[in-house]
């Protein structure tokens, strides 16, 4: 797709330039020309190595592994950019690290996820654009204009290629993410089962109750996040318990921390299907259960209505 406004320009710090440049290849915009490295200390020193007075710049980056180094490096382009003139900023932020600690679980803890977003808005970002924020209410822990896009139409396009919904549950692997999955069971009209963790006694394991009609189904859980996968291989032994057919899961960010990939692999889970929010390691391009959605269409096609003061939302109806 032709960008709709000759001025934009896109900038990818390291996190995900394989996105970066998908969003550039579907707006016809080449990245803009930039590094992005490391001092011998590792601090990062960014260089735009193109005219960026007066345009209109979207970065890309997401704040994942290593977290603290790619939103250092997110802070600092876009300090680089606002220092050469540029016209508007937009973080792109794929996947919005940090969105877990927004609230203090306990006295005298952070906010974290509000400092991001108070350091972001600092450096110089004028606009923030992410994907399936852990909670919607973080858009208002940015002071600027914060549009939160759902990967869930990637997904759903993907789920009505694959499989026969007649037989399809949407389960919420948590009480917590009962929205999110209620949302996608509707786009399909698909029945919805929810995991409600308990735990009965301190230093008892959590008990699993399954909320809702599973056995015979094909059960499709739905998360924003899987880091190291215990949320999700523990919903899916659960789930075949109580006699589902088969278990696959549609998680936006795939953290996947430590090891998570050979855990799922080793798991039950038919298929974990994750987004290129944050760029896929090669472990998780092998491995026999996991398969990667790009979001590259979305964020482009988001990035060029910003561009041209169009509809966001309407992506979405
Ligand atoms: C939690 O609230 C999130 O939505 C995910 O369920 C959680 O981050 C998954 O973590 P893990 O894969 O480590 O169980």
């Amino acid at each position: 797709m032709p960008a709709r406004n000759g001025d934009i320009k896109i900038v990818a710090g390291n996190s995900n330039r394989a996105l970066a440049e998908a969003i550039g290849a579907y707006l016809a915009t080449p990245l803009t020309k930039a590094v992005v490295r490391r001092f011998a200390d590792m601090e990062v020193f960014v260089e735009i190595e193109e005219n960026v007075r007066g345009r209109d710049v979207f970065v890309v980056q997401s704040t994942s592994f290593p977290a603290n180094d790619h939103l250092m490096e997110l802070l600092i382009i876009i300090d680089a950019l606002r220092r050469a003139s540029a016209r508007r900023i937009t973080a792109v932020i794929p996947y919005f690290g940090y969105a877990r600690q927004d609230r203090k679980v306990g006295p005298r803890t952070p906010i974290s996820a509000k400092l991001v977003a108070n350091l972001i808005t600092h450096a110089g970002a004028d606009r923030v654009l992410t994907l399936d924020l852990h909670a919607g209410q973080i858009q208002g822990f940015f002071d600027i204009p914060t549009d939160n896009l759902y990967a869930s139409p990637v997904m759903v396009r993907d789920i009505r290629e694959r499989f026969d919904l007649k037989t399809i549950t949407v389960v919420s692997p948590d009480v917590g993410g009962v929205v999110r999955a209620r949302g996608l069971a509707k786009r399909i009209d698909a029945p919805l089962a929810i995991i409600d963790k308990r735990r009965e006694r301190p230093n008892e394991s959590e008990v699993m109750n399954v909320i809702g009609e599973v056995a015979g189904q094909t059960c499709l859980l739905v998360d924003d996040i899987i880091d190291s996968g215990g949320t999700l291989v523990n919903a899916a032994d659960a789930l075949l318990e109580k006699g589902a057919k088969d278990v696959y899961a549609y998680i936006t960010h795939g953290v996947l921390s430590g090891g998570a990939v050979a855990r799922i692999t080793a798991s039950k889970l038919k298929e974990l299907v994750t987004t290129d929010s944050i760029q896929p390691t090669e472990a998780v391009k092998v491995a026999r259960n996991m398969r990667v959605l790009s979001i590259a269409t979305l964020m482009g096609e988001a990035i060029g209505r910003t561009a041209s003061e169009e509809s966001v939302s309407s992506l979405f109806d």
